[in-house]
């Protein structure tokens, strides 16, 4: 069984990133020279998939342009001999690669974004993936989770442990441990208080999940913050079949906080082959 398909829920405001995201979607925000969506999809790609399904919303359309050919700048990047640039900018949307997209007319919520691509998705297992959440990881985080599939063939979650203080921001799971990385869940509640979470383990934005989910989704009244959550759609469906949980290899960062954004800019800029030297250069250069 393969993971041919992916959903990235980009219908957000993005109000935590006012007054940058006014006019542009917050997925459209660059880290170092790459917008975020950018990084999710290449991660998705190369975990072989190659359906793309965005769930999108008003004032987002600078994504599926994004991802469109671009004749104009084509024609002058050739015109002018910028083989390097016209060749970057041909390879964001490789030929193999589809992309779908679909509206989120309501913005009710993660559970519901991922319950609109439904139609697209009907019967076989698929991945999610939040923009917010740069993952970076060798192999890439979402591929150590299509190979954990592959063993497992069930739903899957990526954590990470979380400070007792920013319990609030996940979904929280807990279980029991099958092997080193992998834990068989029994319990996901969605942003819990400290002394509510079952664990510590958050999840972050990639997830695998069977179709049957889309069934529980649909049942969930709405959960934390009003909105119809996909952790609550993610519990019903534990009730039916395993779900587990896979500590992941590699490092995420919140780019939907201003700080992890910053971070994220800073250490893919040290490592970028084009401007890394110069940045280490000039960080050195500051006293704090
Ligand atoms: C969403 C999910 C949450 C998950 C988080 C990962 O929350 O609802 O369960 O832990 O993404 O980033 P959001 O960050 O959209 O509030």
């Amino acid at each position: 069984m393969l993971i041919k398909k992916a959903i990235f829920p980009v219908a957000g405001l993005g109000t935590r990133f006012l007054p940058a995201t006014k006019a542009q979607p917050k997925e459209m925000l660059p880290v170092v020279d790459k917008p975020l969506i950018q990084y999710a999809v290449e991660e998705a790609y190369a975990a072989g998939i190659r359906q793309m399904i965005f769930v999108t919303g008003r004032s987002k359309r600078a994504i599926p342009d994004h991802f469109d050919s671009a004749p104009e700048l084509e024609y002058e990047l050739e015109a002018s001999g910028k083989r390097e640039l016209l060749e970057l900018v041909r390879t964001i949307k490789p030929d193999d690669m589809e992309c779908i997209y679909i509206r989120q007319a309501k913005a009710l919520g993660l559970g519901h974004a991922v319950l609109c691509a439904e139609c697209v998705v009907v019967n076989e297992p698929f991945a999610v993936l939040l923009a917010d959440d740069l993952m970076v990881g060798e192999p890439p985080v979402l591929q150590q989770m299509v190979e954990q599939f592959r063993e497992w063939k069930t739903s899957i979650l990526a954590v990470q442990e979380v400070p007792a203080d920013h319990t609030r921001r996940y979904g929280i799971v807990a279980g029991t441990p099958v092997s080193d990385r992998m834990m068989d869940v029994t319990r996901i509640v969605e942003k819990p208080a400290p002394e509510h979470a079952p664990s510590r383990l958050g999840v972050a934005g990639r997830y695998i999940l069977t179709p049957d989910v889309f069934t529980e989704i649909r049942q969930q009244p709405r959960g934390v913050g009003g909105e119809i959550q996909l952790t609550d759609g993610i519990a019903g469906l534990l009730r039916r079949q395993k779900v587990f949980a896979y500590t992941y290899q590699g490092k995420r960062y919140d780019c939907g906080s201003k700080e992890g954004f910053l971070q994220a800019n800073i250490e893919l800029g040290l490592v970028h082959p084009e401007i890394g030297a110069g940045m280490r250069e000039y960080l050195k250069t500051l006293t704090l």
